[in-house]
């Protein structure tokens, strides 16, 4: 799939953002080895601190349905800036997805960049570091 066509399903995906203390409404799409597409949304909450990223939404959403295979994940927002995943999400993406899952980022002029998820969390704690001891 282009990463065009999974920035759509993330916009389609941010529709359902639930964001009304932040209204920084977030979509983001993840593509499984299969080629299924898992949506996830932003959902806030009145105790700020429980929300929830869109990128986990649709983490825990794919897992929930047993996929184990990823290999890339497009997010978007209405900004103008490129919505990055938060450091939180990007250690679930990595647990979840690994390190070569693709990162696709889209912003409101339809600019696209695309990253590696170990460039976005180098040097990172991982599941083989339990391994080690
Ligand atoms: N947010 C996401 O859903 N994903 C990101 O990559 C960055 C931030 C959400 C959390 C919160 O609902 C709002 O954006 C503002 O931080």
């Amino acid at each position: 799939m282009k990463n065009k066509e999974l920035l759509e399903k993330a916009k389609e995906a941010k529709k359902k953002s639930y964001a009304p203390y932040s209204n920084f409404h977030v979509g983001a799409a993840l593509l499984t080895g299969e080629g299924k597409v898992y949506f996830g949304s932003n959902i806030e909450n009145a105790s700020y601190s429980l929300t929830i990223c869109a990128e986990r939404t649709a983490v825990f959403n794919a897992v929930l349905e047993g996929e184990r295979k990823f290999k890339a994940i497009a997010i978007t927002s209405d900004s103008k800036d490129f919505t990055a995943p938060c450091g939180a999400c990007r250690q679930v993406l990595l647990e979840l997805c690994g390190e070569d899952l693709k990162v696709i980022l889209g912003n409101s002029e339809g600019e696209i960049r695309e990253f590696k998820l170990a460039e976005l969390l180098p040097f990172s704690f991982n599941k083989k570091a339990l391994n080690e001891v």
